[in-house]
């Protein structure tokens, strides 16, 4: 891989992952990606996706406890990996860097206190990017969907590393256009941190009330 800075695809200003190991500066996408292929074993997260999937849970109480930069470079990556409608990436992410904004999130969020965390993201719809001879319809189909996969893989990511998470769907959009700054629609609000206590998976409806089988069986 080319190690030289391709400036085009600098990280935004606000946040700039760190370092890899190698004390390589990270550029794009690959090299964050590489980086976390390489990490050292203490730095790896949960490899087993079944587990993560099926013990992660929804934390509303979390500790002040930061999240470490090596985590968010992980969450922010997973993001990243998410498969989109003709790999367009029809989606942004804003990071959310101080307090202030947060703290006008939360208002914004019917005034959900726990959107107040040490990690906050605010997941968007990009059509314009969606490059696709389809109808605006279905071209906002996918953006949507592209923003959802993607926030879903951060907050799986989030899971594997030991971290909890909500996700806010509950807000005023044009509230929470007019505080990050932009024209997009946000979808959803992920927000994560260390949780104040570990508590099990919620339980779900029985597997034979949720698939459909379509079809003469073979
Ligand atoms: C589309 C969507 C919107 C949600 N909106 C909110 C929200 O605004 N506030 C909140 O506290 N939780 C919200 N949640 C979290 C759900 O309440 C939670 O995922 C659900 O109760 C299942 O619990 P679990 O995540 O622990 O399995 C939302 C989840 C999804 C997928």
């Amino acid at each position: 891989m080319d190690k030289k800075i391709d400036t085009r695809r600098s990280w935004p200003k606000g946040y700039e992952p760190k370092e890899d190991d190698t004390g390589e500066e990270l550029s794009d996408r690959l090299g964050l990606l590489e980086t976390i292929l390489k990490a050292k074993p203490e730095k790896k997260a949960s490899t087993d996706i079944f587990k993560v999937m099926a013990t992660r849970r929804s934390t509303r109480k979390f500790s002040k406890n930061p999240v470490e930069k090596w985590k968010i470079d992980k969450i922010l990556a997973a993001a990243d990996t998410a498969p989109t409608a003709g790999n367009f990436q029809g989606f942004e992410i804003f990071y959310i860097s101080d307090k202030e904004t947060k703290e006008k999130l939360v208002k914004a969020s019917n005034n959900q206190p726990y959107v107040n965390t040490p990690l906050v993201l605010v997941f968007c719809m990009n059509p314009s990017r969606v490059k696709l001879d389809f109808s605006p319809k279905v071209i906002m189909k996918f953006s949507i969907q592209d923003a959802t996969l993607a926030a879903a893989y951060s907050q799986l990511a989030a899971s594997a590393l030991g971290l909890s998470s909500i996700w806010i769907g509950m807000f005023d959009e044009e509230k929470v256009k007019e505080i990050i700054g932009t024209e997009l629609r946000p979808t959803s609000i992920l927000c994560i941190g260390y949780p104040i206590k570990k508590r099990p998976a919620k339980l779900r409806r029985q597997l034979k009330e949720l698939i459909h089988v379509v079809g003469k069986k073979d």
